[in-house]
């Protein structure tokens, strides 16, 4: 059947293809900027006739009812492997709980617990070309692995999706049905970088040298980095998340690509979060490749790359290295993502580096991100055995291979000056360290670029 008329036939509108869903059914979802808005903002208006539907999101963007109506108790539940600002709102009333994964399982790990099966996928693709192909997008991180698995695939086809190029093809036979929308995907503004940010972003320009190959995480920080990678030559990219930041570096001749030792010439990565500039700039282009998650993130495979450096940010890291970066003690924020992955990919590369960047405190500088403990409950997102550099505004500190003793050194140094006596006052009353004064003063400064030497 020519490609137009199969399209014609399983066009649906969005209340009839949510009316399909049915009670006690399991639905996975497209994420983030890739995340379907017409069907998932419909999907409320069939609680009266559905009970305890799951549907599995991640990171969605927009305030769905569905999530956030008290109502949709019994109805929907939400089960997401990376929280945004609805999830954690609605975390406290029980309808929405945390799968915790890495990034290049999260698929695969969701669908072992589901046999295998979804009843329904809902995603979103570009409208077809002439054959009845379409493409799959802002996001692979997922979406291929489940559509693979679910009886019933419903594509909402908008032709506001840029048409992304490798592994992102789908044909129209594929699919169960198709609904159409207009509706813009969801943007990201560029944070604008202050003081604190702009330090920090020195300090890890120094540690990217010529022809690396980079990925740039979620949040403030590593966004703001971007800026000052201006003077560095032949930058690639490996990354699981192409971002604004990126496109500026390619359009000043940063990012050439030229010098990767993996997909030698393009951008690699699994989605795309950012502003309609991104979204321009990754529609139709060859140097832009989509790969499936699984891919992008398997650390093998990211440490194939040559010198391969990580960025990405956590919330707060203890004097052993250990990183949380997806909890506020035992509140739930965010999810661990790609960011064991990235970091161990990168430090599997030859001359590759892990960097987590952080601001030595929050809340107005009422608390300190480097603590003697991470807060009861915090969630370890990279383990110590695996942590490799840190960087706050003050300096940098290389943790890899080293003791706890030299750990607590180097963190200190980099911490804010307020907190420096505390740290090591209270790693010696927890007994972390022995508090034995000679051991306070040995090897000290080590380690630690650009941060000022441990008192
Ligand atoms: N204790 C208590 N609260 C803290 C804190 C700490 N140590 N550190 C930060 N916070 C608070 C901030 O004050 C802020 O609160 P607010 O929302 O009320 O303003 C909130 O936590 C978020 O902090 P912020 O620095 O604005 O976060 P961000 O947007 O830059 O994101 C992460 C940082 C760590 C949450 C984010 O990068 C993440 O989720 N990472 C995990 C996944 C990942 O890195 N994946 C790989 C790449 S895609």
């Amino acid at each position: 059947m020519d490609p137009k008329t199969l399209y014609r036939r399983k066009l649906l509108s969005i209340p009839d293809a949510v009316a399909l869903v049915q009670s006690r059914q399991i639905i996975g979802a497209a994420m983030a900027a890739a995340e379907p808005t017409g069907l998932l903002s419909a999907l409320d208006s069939q609680a009266e006739r559905v009970e305890d539907v799951t549907v599995c999101v991640c990171l969605p963007l927009r305030q769905y009812d569905f999530i956030l109506k008290p109502e949709m108790a019994g109805h929907f539940y939400v089960e997401n492997w990376f929280y945004g600002a609805p999830d954690r709102q609605v975390h406290p009333q029980g309808r929405v709980s945390y799968i915790p994964n890495n990034l290049h399982q999260a698929a695969s790990a969701k669908l072992h617990a589901t046999r295998n099966h979804l009843d329904i996928f809902f995603g979103t693709v570009t409208p077809p070309d002439r054959h009845g192909y379409m493409s799959l997008g802002l996001s692979l991180v997922i979406e291929r692995q489940l559509m693979a698995a679910a009886d019933l695939v419903i594509l909402e086809v908008n032709e506001r999706i840029p048409w992304t190029l490798g592994d992102t093809q789908v044909h129209i036979s594929e699919v169960s049905h198709v609904v159409e929308s207009a509706i813009p995907p969801y943007e990201l503004p560029s944070a604008a970088a202050d003081e604190t940010d702009r330090l920090i972003g020195g300090y890890i320009a120094e540690l990217i040298e010529d022809g690396a190959t980079i990925q740039l995480g979620i949040g403030g920080i590593p966004n703001a980095i971007t800026a000052f990678l201006m003077e560095r030559h032949d930058l690639g990219v490996h990354t699981e998340m192409f971002t604004t930041g990126m496109v500026d570096l390619y359009e000043a001749g940063v990012i050439t690509n030229r010098r990767k030792t993996l997909w030698p010439g393009k951008m690699v990565g699994a989605f795309a979060l950012g502003t309609q500039k991104l979204y321009d700039f990754i529609d139709r282009n060859l140097a832009v490749e989509f790969q499936q998650g699984r891919v992008t993130n398997d650390p093998y495979v990211i440490g194939k790359n040559y010198k391969m450096v990580s960025v990405n940010t956590a919330l707060q890291v203890d004097v052993y290295g250990q990183i949380c970066s997806q909890s506020i003690g035992p509140r739930h924020f965010s999810g661990t993502g790609g960011q064991l992955d990235t970091h161990r990919g990168a430090q599997l590369s030859a001359g590759g580096r892990g960097i987590i960047a952080l601001r030595s405190t929050a809340k107005n500088g009422a608390i300190s991100t480097i603590v003697p403990m991470l807060t009861p409950g915090a969630e370890v997102t990279v383990p110590s055995q695996d942590v490799d550099t840190i960087v706050t505004e003050y300096g940098v500190a290389e943790l890899r291979g080293r003791s706890v003793r030299e750990r607590l050194k180097a963190l200190t140094a980099i911490a804010h000056p307020d907190f420096r006596g505390w740290l090591q006052e209270e790693a010696e009353r927890l007994g972390i360290v022995p508090s034995l004064p000679w051991l306070r003063h040995a090897g000290q400064g080590v380690m630690v670029q650009g941060g000022i030497v441990c008192p």
